[in-house]
């Protein structure tokens, strides 16, 4: 597909609904970055966790904690990978200690503001496509295309607990189930930037989609704009 090196393509949605791998696909065939927002706030989770640090409730010193967290991705062997401090992140952060305490660290204000600016920043020269919960309404509100990508609950979690039982010891379908759920409500009731579809976006329904015909309805819009209709 010819693409159009300046557009930016928010991708929102619920948890494990398929976005990120939109996204990916998506961003693959236009020649664009790829940035999984999540793994953002899943590597926060993560030095949360690795130095004792309790998510259940705000910490007193959440600025001082934030000042020794650096973030940045880099291309390791053709994947775009997260480093936290200087190590590369991979399966860790798809824990289930961090997806257990992930969606409490997203909903700290001073934790999205310091995730949102750097989101921000990649996208300041375009041909960018972001996934996560607040890409449209929040992080570019102007973006030059908008999803939202639901599917239905029994769908996503048979999806997730595909993923990654063979890397999560001992987790059950029931357990991934329970953890989308509680996810879900958290991240679409906290206060700050809760998920929500920005009014312009486009639902993309993937509960009865292939990866493949899931991609190329959402390449049908990108098509359409770049032909300028
Ligand atoms: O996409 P994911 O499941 O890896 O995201 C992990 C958590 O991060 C999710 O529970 C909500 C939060 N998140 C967010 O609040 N804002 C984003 N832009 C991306 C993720």
């Amino acid at each position: 597909m010819e693409s159009k090196k300046s557009l930016i393509v928010a991708i929102d949605g619920y948890s494990s609904c398929g976005k990120s791998t939109i996204a990916k696909d998506l961003a693959k065939e236009l020649g664009y970055a790829f940035i999984d927002s999540g793994a953002m706030y899943r590597a926060v989770s993560y030095y949360f966790i690795e130095n004792d640090i309790k998510a259940t409730s705000k910490p007193e010193n959440l600025n001082e904690i934030l000042k020794g967290i650096h973030i940045h991705f880099a291309n390791v062997d053709g994947i775009n990978t997260i480093f936290l401090n200087d190590k590369a992140l991979t399966s860790e952060i798809r824990s289930k200690a961090v997806s257990s305490i992930v969606s409490e660290v997203a909903a700290m204000s001073e934790v999205r503001a310091k995730l949102v600016a750097l989101q921000q920043s990649y996208g300041a020269t375009g041909g960018l496509v972001m996934d996560g919960r607040d890409i449209g309404t929040v992080v570019f509100p102007d973006a030059d295309l908008k999803f939202f990508v639901t599917a239905d609950i029994d769908v996503r979690s048979q999806r997730r607990f595909d993923e990654v039982k063979n890397t999560v010891n001992a987790i059950t379908l029931d357990q991934v189930k329970e953890n989308l759920s509680h996810r879900d409500h958290i991240d679409s009731t906290r206060e700050d930037s809760p998920l929500t579809q920005a009014p312009d976006a486009t639902i993309i329904d993937t509960t009865h989609h292939t990866r493949e015909s899931q991609v190329e309805e959402v390449k049908t819009y990108v098509a359409k704009l770049l032909k300028g209709n």
